[in-house]
């Protein structure tokens, strides 16, 4: 079994084929950015990209993933830049205590794909999922309307 993970093709090992995609990506790969918060979908802290979707990687079966294309936090800069939505996060200081903040990133990228100029409704709606406990929500949605002036 086979999936894309950040543009190149991953092996998913057979015994790792029950484990949840969060594991797989942060004890087999070594992709740690991807966080694991309440395990049962609810934090968003996991939060990866699906074949072009936000999806918590804490609840999709690892062998469910044969084929698809899967991107992490660890996928977004460019060799020289980073990501429209990395660089709004830095330039207004979103993050406080940061475990979140790959998932709201990720997140983010998903929703400025799909709605590249999106209304603070669509933000947040497409944010309501993802979790904060330092209460960031004021930055990141500012981050938002900053990165969709760039994407
Ligand atoms: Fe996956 Fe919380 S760890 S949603």
């Amino acid at each position: 079994m086979r999936f894309t993970l950040n543009g190149l093709g991953q092996d998913i090992p057979a015994d790792w084929a029950d484990e949840p995609l969060l594991v797989l990506l942060r004890e087999h790969i070594g992709l740690t950015g991807a966080k694991f918060g309440c395990g049962v979908g609810i934090c968003g802290a996991c939060t990866i990209i699906v074949d072009g979707a936000a999806t918590r990687a804490c609840m999709i079966r690892s062998g469910d993933i044969e084929g698809l294309n899967v991107r992490t936090i660890e996928g977004l800069a460019d060799a020289d830049s980073l990501h429209p939505v990395q660089q709004a996060w830095l330039d207004l200081g979103v993050p406080q205590c940061g475990y979140c903040q790959a998932g709201q990133i990720m997140a983010a990228v998903a929703l400025l794909e799909e709605t590249p100029d999106p209304s603070e409704d669509d933000i947040d709606a497409a944010m309501d999922g993802n979790l904060c406990r330092c209460g960031t929500y004021p930055r990141i949605r500012a981050a938002i309307a900053r990165a969709s002036e760039r994407v």
